[in-house]
């Protein structure tokens, strides 16, 4: 059962935050509009639930956009796709009852009506339930599958992360080291090196806007990197590929630096450096492991209960603020995981 429920009313009206223009990059406000909407009923084989803290997630802008994708692109004057941790408050589905905690693809909104394959996953460990987005979110899972099962780290490995002090990025930071790795983390700021070592037990932490990365990799790693997790692509991968060790591995999580794919950015050719180092570079996406989704939450749950990891999350509490979370994440405004209480 999760801990620490916050109080929730029940409105008789479902506030929304509609995409209502198609965004070229970055979601900005202008794209959503706020509106107010009936409850809706669920049908059969429906739940009906009350959204109590909404997702802000990097894959939205992806998700909002018209580029060709892993998932079909949000249509316009709908609720904006997001995930959400919410109480099921009527069930006419199989194995759902009123009072569940779930976690799924809830939207923007406060009530959504939804079959089964929204959810994702279902709050039962003893967590509390804002982590149900954050540290049993994606953010936390894809850290714990991604790095584990394709960046292989083995004792005595550097493990190199970008956006090092987020969500994704300061798990990343804390499994690596459980795993007996030097671990060194690239963020956007002075406050955020800070939060890698002191928060997040980072061995040393790069600012990319102010450092030259390439000389502080230099400094902090002589013996080269076996394990890159990238979240940004870019000129930061760029320079850490560079400084990979023969047999080394990148994990491809994501790409917060490119502006845009269309058309393909151009930059260094790496095939030279994946080949002479022997490199294996893997993409990963979280959605294609919703089978072992539960099996990794008990062990980040576990994990939790043993001190051996913690979170951070940037709550509000204002659903006007949705429409420029978007835009705040990539400005690097959050500390920890992005979420907005509307209960
Ligand atoms: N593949 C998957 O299945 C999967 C699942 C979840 C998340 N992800 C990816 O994991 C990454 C982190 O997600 P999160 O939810 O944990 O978000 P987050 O790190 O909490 O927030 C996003 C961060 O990205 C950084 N950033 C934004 N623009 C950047 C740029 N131009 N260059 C470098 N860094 C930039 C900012 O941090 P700084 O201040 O440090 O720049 C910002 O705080 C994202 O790329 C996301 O798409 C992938």
């Amino acid at each position: 059962m999760p801990i620490d429920i916050p109080e929730y009313a029940t409105p008789a009206t479902n506030r929304q935050v509609l995409l209502t223009t198609r965004p070229d990059g970055i979601p900005q406000p202008e794209h959503f509009t706020l509106a107010e909407a009936a409850v809706p009923k669920p049908a059969e084989n429906q739940i009906l639930i009350r959204n109590i803290y909404l997702s802000v997630d990097p894959a939205q802008r992806g998700w909002a956009s018209a580029e060709a994708n892993y998932s079909q692109p949000v249509p316009l004057g709908g609720p904006m796709r997001a995930l959400a941790v919410g109480v099921v408050i009527e069930s006419r589905a199989d194995g759902f009852r009123a009072g569940d905690f779930l976690y799924g693809f809830f939207g923007w909104q406060d009530y959504a009506a939804v079959g089964p394959e929204a959810v994702l996953h279902r709050a039962t460990e003893n967590l509390p339930l804002a982590a149900f987005a954050s540290l049993a979110g994606i953010n936390g899972v894809t850290a714990y599958l991604a790095l584990t099962r394709l960046g292989r780290p083995v004792e005595g490995d550097t493990l190199v992360v970008s956006t090092a002090a987020g969500s994704v990025g300061s798990f990343v930071g804390q499994i690596g080291k459980k795993h007996g790795c030097r671990t060194i983390g690239i963020t956007g700021d002075d406050d955020k090196v800070n939060r890698c070592i002191e928060t997040f037990g980072y061995d040393a932490a790069i600012n990319y806007k102010s450092a030259d990365v390439a000389a502080e990799l230099d400094a902090l790693a002589p013996g080269g990197v076996n394990v890159y997790y990238d979240n940004t692509g870019g000129t930061i991968l760029d320079t850490v590929l560079r400084r990979m060790n023969v047999g080394g591995r990148i994990v491809q999580c994501g790409t917060a630096s490119v502006a845009s794919w269309t058309p393909p950015p151009t930059g260094p050719r790496n095939e030279r450096e994946i080949m002479t180092r022997r490199l294996v570079w893997s993409g990963f996406v979280i959605f294609d492991h919703l089978n072992i989704y539960a099996e990794a939450v008990g062990d980040l749950a576990r994990m939790w209960a043993a001190g051996d990891i913690a979170y951070d999350t940037d709550l509000s509490s204002d659903i006007a603020e949705t429409p420029g979370a978007i835009a705040a994440l990539y400005a690097g405004e959050n500390r920890g995981k992005k979420l907005i209480f509307i209960g």
